[in-house]
């Protein structure tokens, strides 16, 4: 299977990827890491293992749907076979996304359908929820809003702050993406006709 990931932030998600593809527990080749942020932590670990990277700066463009086209089209050049958004920042706009639809992925840090879009960790604590999570989703227009393909929880502690408790879904966010993408490297898993599929079975 061949992989391009988007990542705007530190990467630590990408990382759990390459490091679960150097343990050979994911036959998957990453043929692109690509960022909106000249700095994003991803590029500096795909430099690191050989892997292409492509950044693409926002403000170079008018509008934010030229931009994703753009994005796209630089992506598509690499032909992937899914792509991965691990920590990707942006929203992206429905038209440029629509041919990616049952090829892309998204890790959100809340138990989906709670909490799409930002400060989750904070939210989750404040509206008292016993338990927390992230979620990996196939992408669709609807932001944070595509079929939920597998989550992770943990229960959160009186004394969690929303660092606290990022800190501590960060790795099992690290164990849940992999083997989300194992699964999809394993042909076990498709989101085709608003459907997703598991083993052959809708899920
Ligand atoms: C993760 O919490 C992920 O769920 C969210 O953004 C964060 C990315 O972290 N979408 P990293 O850049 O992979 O370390």
């Amino acid at each position: 299977l061949r992989i391009a990931i988007l990542a705007s932030g530190r990467g630590s998600n990408f990382a759990a990827l390459l490091a679960a593809r150097d343990r050979g527990e994911l036959p998957v080749e990453f043929v692109l890491v690509g960022s909106d942020k000249a700095d994003a932590g991803a590029l500096q670990l795909a430099e690191m293992a050989s892997i292409p990277t492509l950044v693409l700066d926002p403000r170079d463009y008018a509008e934010r749907r030229d931009y994703d086209f753009a994005l796209f089209e630089r992506i598509a050049a690499s032909k992937p076979d899914l792509l991965v958004l691990a920590g990707f920042m942006r929203i992206i706009d429905g038209d440029a996304l629509k041919p990616w639809v049952g090829r892309m992925i998204n890790i959100h840090p809340s138990l989906l359908p709670k909490y799409r879009g930002l400060h989750t960790h904070r939210r989750a604590i404040k509206a008292g929820d016993r338990e927390h999570g992230a979620s990996v989703h196939y992408v669709t227009a609807e932001l944070d809003g595509g079929p939920v393909i597998a989550q992770t929880a943990l229960m959160i502690g009186p004394d969690d702050d929303e660092n606290t408790l990022a800190a501590r879904l960060l790795p099992l966010e690290h164990q849940l993406l992999p083997a989300v993408v194992a699964l999809i490297a394993a042909g076990r898993l498709s989101f085709h006709a608003d459907v997703v599929t598991f083993d052959g079975e809708p899920l």
